[in-house]
């Protein structure tokens, strides 16, 4: 609509400048004819005609050379009185400079006042008026002044679209979280029980009761972090990684390997460790998904230059094609029957509000697989300062 309103706008208003500039070519023309007769003739039409047609020539610029193209009186330009001869002349020079390039000028014949034979010429130099160079600007200066203001809007909106999100994922979590405290609690007040009374006490299913209560405090953590201004904590990255990583590996099929690899074990990161969990798990469930149950997920860990880390994730999965690579953090976006279309918006959500860094599908070939990369903000190391390595890193 606005390239059809601009078009508009620029075709209307050429049409205008193209009429206005006949208008004033014509003008012009008279004009060097009134200033012809007026040279060659002294007769009772003059005072009229230099009433009528000199004098209201009030807005087009003209310059009268004689026919060496030396200055001999101008109309329309703006030179003050009080202007030093030097600076008058200089003026004049541009402006017949500015005239010779934007119109041929027009001939005055001089004829001999006796003998009516052609005695000299003269040159009537001019350019376009102040008001038709200016309309010939106003569609471009109209148009981005309307372009500025289609910005400005679309900003405004986007941005009170990108709060609304932010509230409505904020109130989400939060509610979910609090909604979990009341039967977590009473959950635990059950275990203790269990665990207190000799004749309902069963090791097993207390280990396994155990075993769900840390999975909802944790999946309680979560949703508490992401409800609020989660807290980022100094944490060693691979170490980080390698606990998700183990913890994974027992929940996936056995058909699933997983390694996990780094050039160096000791990169320190600000992370809030519930919400890094659920960027890594989201990413290797869709691998595992991706794979069919079969195959291989690669973490691999590699300092970059200027302060940052790559993780890079990658699987022997189907590949996600090509046209489909923008739309996979699309909140809703999925291919999969009981899938929200949730998990990578929420690892885009956590890596990039609350952690500063940047999450992306670094490679992707339909049958061999995909690679997804994170790229994070690593705290500088101070020299001399001992990092803790990780016990165990699963190979
Ligand atoms: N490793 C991958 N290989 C191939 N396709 C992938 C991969 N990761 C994501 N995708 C594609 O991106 C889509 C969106 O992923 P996302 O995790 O956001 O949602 P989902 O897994 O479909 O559902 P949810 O995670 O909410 O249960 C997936 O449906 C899948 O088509
Ligand atoms: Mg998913």
């Amino acid at each position: 609509m606005a390239a059809v309103i601009g078009t508009i706008s620029i075709y209307y208003t050429n049409s205008l400048v193209g009429e206005l500039k006949k208008r004033e070519k014509t003008f012009i023309d008279l004009y060097a004819k009134t200033i012809e007769m007026v040279a060659n003739q002294d007769n009772g039409d003059i005072p009229f005609l230099f009433q009528e047609i000199i004098v209201p020539n009030n807005n087009i610029p003209v310059i009268l050379t004689d026919n060496m193209g030396n200055y001999l009186n101008h109309r329309n330009i703006d030179i003050d009185e009080s202007y030093s001869e030097e600076k008058k002349a200089r003026i004049i020079e541009e402006e017949l400079e500015e005239m010779r390039e934007a119109y041929p000028p027009i001939e005055i014949v001089l004829k001999n006042s006796q003998t009516g034979m052609v005695d000299s010429f003269q040159w009537v130099y001019y350019k376009n008026s102040f008001l038709l160079a200016q309309l010939q600007y106003y569609p471009y200066i109209q148009l981005s002044v309307i372009a500025g203001f289609a910005l400005l809007a679309y900003m405004i909106f986007s941005y009170s679209r990108t709060a609304e999100q932010n509230r409505v994922w904020i109130g989400l979590a939060k509610e979910t979280a609090h909604q979990l405290g009341t039967p977590l609690s009473s959950l635990m007040a059950w275990l203790e029980y269990f665990r207190a009374e000799p004749e309902v006490y069963d090791p097993d299913i207390v280990k396994e009761l155990d075993k769900d209560i840390d999975r909802l405090q944790m999946i309680t953590a979560r949703f508490s972090s992401i409800g609020s201004v989660p807290a980022l904590k100094e944490e060693n990255l691979v170490q980080a990684i390698a606990s998700t990583v183990s913890y994974l590996q027992n929940r996936i099929s056995t058909k699933v390997s997983m390694r996990l690899d780094t050039d160096n074990e000791g990169i320190l990161v600000m992370i809030n460790k519930p919400l890094f969990d659920w960027v890594i798990e989201n990413i290797c469930k869709n691998a595992v998904d991706a794979m069919g149950g079969i195959g291989s997920i690669t973490i691999s860990i590699t300092q970059q230059k200027n302060d940052k880390v790559a993780i890079d994730i990658t699987d022997t999965g189907k590949g996600i094609p090509k046209s489909r690579i923008s739309q996979v953090f699309t909140p809703g976006y999925t291919t999969k029957q009981r899938g929200w279309g949730l998990g990578l918006s929420l690892a885009q959500r956590i890596v990039e509000h609350y952690h500063k860094g940047k999450i992306f599908v670094k490679h992707s070939e339909p049958e061999v697989g995909t690679t997804f990369r994170i790229l994070l903000n690593t705290v500088p190391q101070v020299s001399g300062r001992k990092v803790k390595i990780a016990a165990h890193i699963p190979a």
